[in-house]
């Protein structure tokens, strides 16, 4: 599909790649290395969540990137509508490298085209629920820090919060996430 050996490319999200995105998140999920393991033969939550966004077309695809190596798709991550009180921001989650592939700087790729794009967009703020060792590196905080309350209290600092160019302190208050994620 794509590239020379060793090579990566990230490109918008497109339909087709529904299936393999798909694929990149049950494998990925399979054993992640922050959560206890799962039943096997069980679909991961995120694969399941992933579903719903595509179904709702709560994804944004030009937010979304799909990451292609020589054989097919290795890595993507889903941006999704969200609010913080009545301002439109956007939720990341979930993003996925295929095991084989991960520690090679697919994710840090994916999410550093998803800022790119936001920012270029004039989105204010991306927020997103992970562990904060991983996200700090982009400049992710908690999101209590910037006064975005979090559906639920108990996820504490692992709800960040990612100011961009366009963001204002006026952008704070309660955080919706779409409506795919209470499906
Ligand atoms: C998280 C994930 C997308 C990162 O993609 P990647 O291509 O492996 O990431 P990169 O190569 O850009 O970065 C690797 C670094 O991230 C760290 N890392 C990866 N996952 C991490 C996690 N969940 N928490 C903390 N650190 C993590 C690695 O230890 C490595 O650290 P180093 O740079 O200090 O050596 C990928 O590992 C993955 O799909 N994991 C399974 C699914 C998952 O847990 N998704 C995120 C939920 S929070």
């Amino acid at each position: 599909m794509c590239c020379e050996d060793g090579l990566v490319i990230v490109r918008e999200q497109q339909a087709d790649d529904y299936e393999a995105i798909r694929r990149v998140y049950a494998e990925a999920f399979r054993q992640p290395r922050f959560r206890p393991p799962q039943n096997p033969g069980s679909v991961a939550p995120e694969v399941a969540l992933f579903e719903a966004l595509w179904e709702m077309s709560d994804i944004i695809p030009q937010f979304s990137f799909t990451a292609f190596s020589a054989g097919g798709v290795v890595g993507h991550v889903t941006a999704s509508q969200a609010t913080v009180a009545t301002d439109p921001v956007v939720a990341v989650g979930p993003i996925g490298v295929l095991p084989d592939h991960q520690g090679a700087g697919i994710g840090s790729a994916l999410m550093d085209t998803v800022l790119a794009a936001a920012d270029a967009a004039d989105v204010p703020l991306i927020v997103l629920l992970g562990a904060p060792q991983y996200y700090s590196r982009f400049g992710f905080r908690p999101a209590k820090e910037l006064g975005v309350i979090a559906p639920e209290p108990e996820w504490g600092d692992a709800f960040q919060a990612r100011p961009l160019t366009a963001y204002t302190e006026s952008v704070a208050g309660r955080f919706q996430y779409a409506p795919a994620f209470s499906s």
